[in-house]
């Protein structure tokens, strides 16, 4: 039902929100079962009209936050690994989606796949967001349409002497992993702010945290998004637009191929899943969170142990866990 069907057919009303009275600006729905309200649908809803199942519920629990927080999402590099994991578990939470990568057979997959489960509207951009004016182009695909999270996911590192490597491979890594990050938090941010409100999650790393021998641009491109995020988070936090950095540790997904990275000692233990590292960073983005790390291993490493290390140090070690 759309938005303003909801808006004329229910008047506002009372409903509970965990223990609390809260009124809903115009939604008429009552949690039946009890349980929290949440995204995730876990509880059946009723309104004016009977009970509506869990699966198909997804306007309904939003009666408490959608007032605060809508839901369409615009997701960069969707079309595989976190970004294919952030998408699903968004359209899991009931939440519509403008999805973009180069790849358009893989946006396409999944656009028919997360229609299909899951009763939501996704929109595929396929572009180049690397390309001179990318981000650019997205932004005018969106054509207006709110945008009420965005996560700047894509992004691709590269392996090797940084003298030996080829130098547009890493002009190009930068204009991805950092030129269209600031772009789309500038043009979106500045959206969202006239709009009283947004959510902004940036991906990061845990290579934020140190310089990284054999992989120095990539290493650079992520501090470069961990203090920006942070600094924009702190001027943004009175217009209502949170902003979220996540820093992953290893993630088990095409990123290692894509860099060269495989067989490497970093890589070659295994790492996190997608879609824990998705849902982690997702939950951490919705409750408003500035800085958060998936592994807490790497928590303690990155926050207690790294910073207190003589830097020639640091430099030989990290270098030593990307050695093939
Ligand atoms: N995997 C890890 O260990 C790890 C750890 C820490 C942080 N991260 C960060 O997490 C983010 C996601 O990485 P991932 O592990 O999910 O890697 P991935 O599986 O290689 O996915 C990267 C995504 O970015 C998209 N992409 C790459 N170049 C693009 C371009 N020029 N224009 C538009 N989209 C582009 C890819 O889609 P197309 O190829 O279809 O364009 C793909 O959807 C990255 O920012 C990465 O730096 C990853």
């Amino acid at each position: 039902m759309a938005r303003a069907a909801q808006n004329a057919l229910y008047t506002d009303t009372t409903l509970t929100f965990r223990n609390v009275s809260v009124t809903a600006v115009y939604d008429i729905y009552t949690i039946s079962s009890g349980k929290p309200l949440d995204w995730s649908c876990a509880a059946t809803c009723q309104c004016l009209t009977g009970t509506v199942s869990a699966g198909s519920c997804r306007t309904c629990p939003l009666t408490y936050q959608e007032n605060t927080m809508p839901n369409t999402a615009l997701i960069t590099g969707a079309s595989a690994g976190i970004g294919r994991a952030f998408a699903t578990y968004h359209a899991r939470k009931g939440g519509d989606l403008i999805i973009t990568a180069r790849r358009a057979d893989e946006l396409d997959a999944l656009k028919a796949e997360l229609e299909k489960d899951h009763e939501v509207s996704v929109t595929t951009v396929p572009l180049d967001l690397g390309a001179t004016g990318g981000a650019q182009k997205l932004y005018d695909a969106i054509n207006g349409q709110r945008i009420d999270i965005l996560i700047n996911n894509a992004g691709f590192g590269g392996h090797g002497n940084f003298i030996e490597r080829d130098l547009d491979t890493d002009l190009a890594m930068i204009d991805l992993n950092v030129k269209a990050l600031v772009s789309l938090c500038h043009m979106i941010g500045r959206d969202m702010a006239a709009q009283g409100g947004g959510k902004i999650l940036n991906i990061s790393s845990t290579a934020a945290s140190m310089p990284g021998p054999l992989q120095a641009t990539y290493f650079a491109t992520k501090a470069y998004v961990s203090s920006f995020s942070l600094a924009l988070a702190e001027e943004l936090k009175d217009k209502k637009v949170t902003v979220t950095v996540l820093e992953p540790g290893f993630v088990e997904t095409e990123f290692a191929a894509v860099a060269d990275l495989e067989g490497i000692p970093l890589t070659s233990s295994g790492g996190a899943t997608p879609a824990a590292v998705a849902k982690f960073g997702y939950d951490a983005m919705r409750r408003g969170e500035l800085l958060v790390i998936n592994d807490t291993k790497l928590r303690f490493l990155t926050g207690w142990v790294m910073p207190f290390l003589p830097r020639k140090m640091l430099l030989g070690m990290v270098r030593k866990m990307q050695t093939k």
